[in-house]
């Protein structure tokens, strides 16, 4: 097999967008565009991988990493020109060379291979990617002759009223002969309503030099949306987001309803997890077998084990076990670990903290910096007392101890294994294992007294 490369071009500023973030780096279902272009290509065949960047070029390179190699276009001249950023590294090899927009991330690589396949296969000097749209306007314009032949390819700006009602449009997507693609690129001028060196001008030099090209419509045109203002964002976040809930239904995940449902790209799910309505899950989460998540919860960056519930709640960069019970409307804060069969109950608040095996907070609690070990009964109302206003303090707390209802932990503090803490206690001082700690003024009962406040309404 010849030799295949890869330019994704990514230097536009994106003015459409109207936006401080450079365009490439807008997210679709919370991973940037240009990571969903770059991270497809690299599941094709490529020996090598560019990505011309200009505007925003730490920000996008760095988003880039290491997969690819970042090319810079000081000037955004075109189309045309940033793909000619690459010709110190290519003009001159035998091999294809394909291209496509940073801008573009609904693109699959089984869409990119048979592109290349169809191109190699009819021995063309280039293969263009088109689709029939119902509404075509801003893409170029896919011309052919009276027979049907390619002709070349005109953008929206330059297009004739006629020209604007063709909807076959360039999807910006090409894969070319290499070493034809970089003699040629020299030839593209820019006398054109935006005074651009615009890519789509190849294929017509290409043309009239009586070279082969042909043209490939893909039956998938949600993969082309090409994103350039809001708009876009939104239809390809929408196209975007029923690909990755078909996928996982398709891995055997039930979604009740997948239109209120927000997965992103690379939370894994296994199979028999029911997510309910209005649950939203974010970033790099993994997501076991059998649990059920949701209605109206929002996981973000978390790792939550099998046979786990997750109720109406708030749960973000941790880590959860299995069969596990979270909620109704708890919040799990970064850094915690909550062991199997653990429970943590409604209005229940944790933070960095580790609560160990079948340990319960069932009730309006807040855990800060704690390590709970097993067994731990957290009474209704108990507060990890953390924090003086200037640094943090952890608590800790044995195996099987017992901490009454409404009681403050001042940390730092150690509660030891099967310790008992009386309810309503402020505890201040660490208590022994085994001990029980009371830590409140005693009770006065004044006969009568009542009384002689004389306040019933009818003694
Ligand atoms: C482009 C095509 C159009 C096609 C559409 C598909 C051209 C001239 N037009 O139009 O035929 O229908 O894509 O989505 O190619 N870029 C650079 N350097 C530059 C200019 C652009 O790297 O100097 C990058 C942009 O960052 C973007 C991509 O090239 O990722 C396409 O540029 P954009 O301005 O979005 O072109 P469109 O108007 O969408
Ligand atoms: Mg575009």
């Amino acid at each position: 097999m010849s030799n295949r490369y890869a330019i994704i071009l990514a230097a536009g500023k994106g003015t459409r967008m109207k936006s401080k973030l450079y365009k490439v780096l807008h997210q679709v279902c919370g991973k940037p565009m240009i990571r969903h272009v770059v991270d497809e290509v690299r599941q094709a065949d490529f020996s090598s991988i560019y990505v011309v960047v200009g505007y925003g070029a730490e920000a996008v390179s760095s988003c880039v990493g290491d997969d690819a190699v970042c090319l810079l276009q000081k000037e955004q001249l075109g189309t045309a020109h940033a793909v000619l950023q690459a010709s110190d590294r290519l003009a001159g090899q035998a091999g294809t060379t394909i291209v496509l927009c940073g801008d573009t991330p609904l693109v699959t690589h089984e869409t990119i291979e048979q592109l290349i396949d169809a191109q190699e296969r009819e021995h063309a000097a280039a293969a263009v990617l088109t689709a029939k749209l119902n509404n075509p306007a801003g893409y170029g314009r896919i011309i052919r002759t009276a027979s049907g032949d390619l002709e070349r390819i005109v953008e929206d700006k330059d297009a004739t009223g006629e020209e604007k009602k063709v909807n076959e449009v360039n999807t910006g997507i090409y894969s070319f002969d290499n070493k034809l693609l970089f003699e040629t690129l020299h030839k593209v001028g820019n006398e054109n309503a935006q005074g651009e060196y615009y890519l789509p001008d190849v294929i017509q030099l290409l043309i009239q030099a009586s070279k082969k090209v042909i043209a490939r419509m893909t039956p998938h045109f949600e993969e082309t949306v090409g994103v350039n203002d809001r708009i876009q964002l939104a239809a390809a976040e929408k196209y975007m987001r029923d690909r990755i809930n078909r996928r996982l239904m398709a891995q055997g995940v039930t979604l009740i309803d997948p239109e209120t449902t927000y997965i992103s790209a690379e939370t894994v799910i296994g199979q028999d997890t029911v997510i309910y309505p209005g649950t939203i899950i974010e970033g790099h989460t993994e997501i076991g077998s059998g649990c059920k998540i949701g209605p109206r919860t929002h996981v973000k960056n978390c790792r939550i084990g099998s046979e786990s519930l997750v109720d109406q709640s708030v749960l973000e960069e941790s880590w959860i076990g299995d069969w596990v019970e979270i909620g109704p409307f708890s919040h799990i804060r970064p850094l915690s670990k909550i062991h199997n069969q653990a429970h943590i109950g409604n209005f229940v608040e944790v933070k960095k903290s580790e609560i160990g095996e079948r340990s319960k907070a069932s009730h309006l609690t807040y855990l800060g910096d704690a390590v709970l070990g097993n067994d731990v009964n957290m009474g209704c109302g108990t507060i990890t007392v953390n924090y003086d206003g200037k640094n943090k303090f952890a608590t800790r707390i044995g195996n099987g101890a017992f901490i009454g209802c409404n009681a403050n932990l001042v940390a730092p503090v150690t509660i030891g294994d099967g310790a008992f803490v009386a309810a309503g206690s402020t505890i201040t001082e660490s208590v022994n294992a085994d001990a029980l700690a009371i830590a409140r003024s005693r009770q006065t009962n004044k006969e009568n007294y009542a009384l002689k406040l004389n306040y019933r309404v009818n003694p």
